[in-house]
């Protein structure tokens, strides 16, 4: 564990280094995209990311703790998603609170050497669903290590909540698979847009034709790509060449989670996490909506 800790910290240094140019503006806050946001339910599917780190037994049976208790009332039916070759995993269920069927991804569990290996695979492949797209390899593939259990169990909970929502989320490495997801659930949604997705400290997934053919789909009727002040997650992989990695639109950008956020004007916008002059705070990637997501992700194992 400490050598991959002295390798994070020397990779966020590096990135660092990269982004001091960007000066930090003006802290008015301010709204110039009219895009949906609903605060308190992004809230409670940041309930659902955290849970999503906690073992198997804990969140079918929805004791998990703290996680557990930001939705109290849980998850029925729930199926616990796991590669073990990828070592990928999440949760999907349906939730009595929402009515809706949840899909929520694990982020990258730091004694996960397997998951490191994902987020540092910055390669770029081809995405098989539109022409001259690229996204990162290790965040696709390990997308794909769930894709068959998602395609099994989806429709399961479909046919027997037919007319609930759909809501989708993630955080960190679990964000980037979040949004690999989203084409995915809307087909087998019947192609019906899924009713709310909002990730967590994302990094980036893919290029600029991925971007502008994603902001063309209408996968879902609200999504955003919450941020908070200095997480580093979100400047990897980098937007300056040779990665020209580029973020998805629906930035919402918090300085704290006690005061106002932004809803960013652009996927990378100057006045939200791509102007943060050092963006190296790793406390602030686990800090989402308050909690302590790495005291907790040990204690619910
Ligand atoms: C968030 O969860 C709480 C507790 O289950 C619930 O009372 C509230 O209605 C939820 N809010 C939204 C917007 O889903
Ligand atoms: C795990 O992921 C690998 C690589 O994508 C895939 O070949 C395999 O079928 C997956 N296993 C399960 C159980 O889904
Ligand atoms: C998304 O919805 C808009 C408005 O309803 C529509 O014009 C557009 O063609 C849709 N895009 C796709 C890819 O279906």
């Amino acid at each position: 564990m400490k050598k991959i800790q002295l390798f994070v910290i020397v990779a966020l240094s590096c990135l660092a280094a990269t982004t001091l140019l960007l000066l930090k503006k003006d802290q008015n806050y301010y709204q110039t995209q009219d895009f949906a946001y609903n605060e308190k339910l992004a809230e409670n599917l940041s309930g659902f990311s955290l849970a999503s780190y906690c073992s198997a037994s804990k969140i079918i049976n929805w004791n998990c703790g703290a996680p557990c208790q930001k939705n109290p009332k849980g998850i029925k039916d729930a199926y616990y998603m796991l590669n073990t070759t990828m070592d990928s995993a999440g949760f999907m269920g349906y939730s009595p609170a929402h009515d809706a069927i949840i899909i929520a991804f694990r982020g990258t569990i730091p004694w996960s050497k397997k998951n490191w290996i994902s987020d540092i695979n910055t390669i770029k492949i081809k995405y098989p669903r539109c022409d001259n797209c690229y996204v990162h390899q290790g965040f696709y593939k390990a997308f794909l290590g769930l894709q068959t259990q998602i395609i099994a169990e989806f429709p399961k909970l479909k046919a027997k909540y037919p007319n609930s929502k759909v809501f989708v989320t993630g955080h960190s490495l679990g964000a980037a698979m979040s949004t690999h997801s989203m084409p995915v659930i809307y087909q087998l949604n019947g192609n019906k847009p899924i009713d709310a997705f909002y990730n967590f400290g994302s990094p980036r997934v893919g290029d600029q034709t991925f971007h502008d053919w994603f902001s063309k789909q209408n996968f879902s009727k609200e999504y955003g790509r919450i941020n908070h002040r200095a997480d580093p997650v979100p400047h990897l992989p980098p937007k300056s060449s040779p990665f020209n990695f580029i973020h998805i639109d629906h930035e919402i950008f918090y300085h704290s989670f006690s005061s106002p956020y932004l809803l960013c004007a652009q996927s990378e916008d100057p006045d939200c996490a791509d102007g943060v002059p050092i963006p190296i705070d790793i406390p602030d990637h686990f800090s989402y909506f308050g909690y302590d997501w790495v005291a907790e992700m040990f204690t619910c194992q």
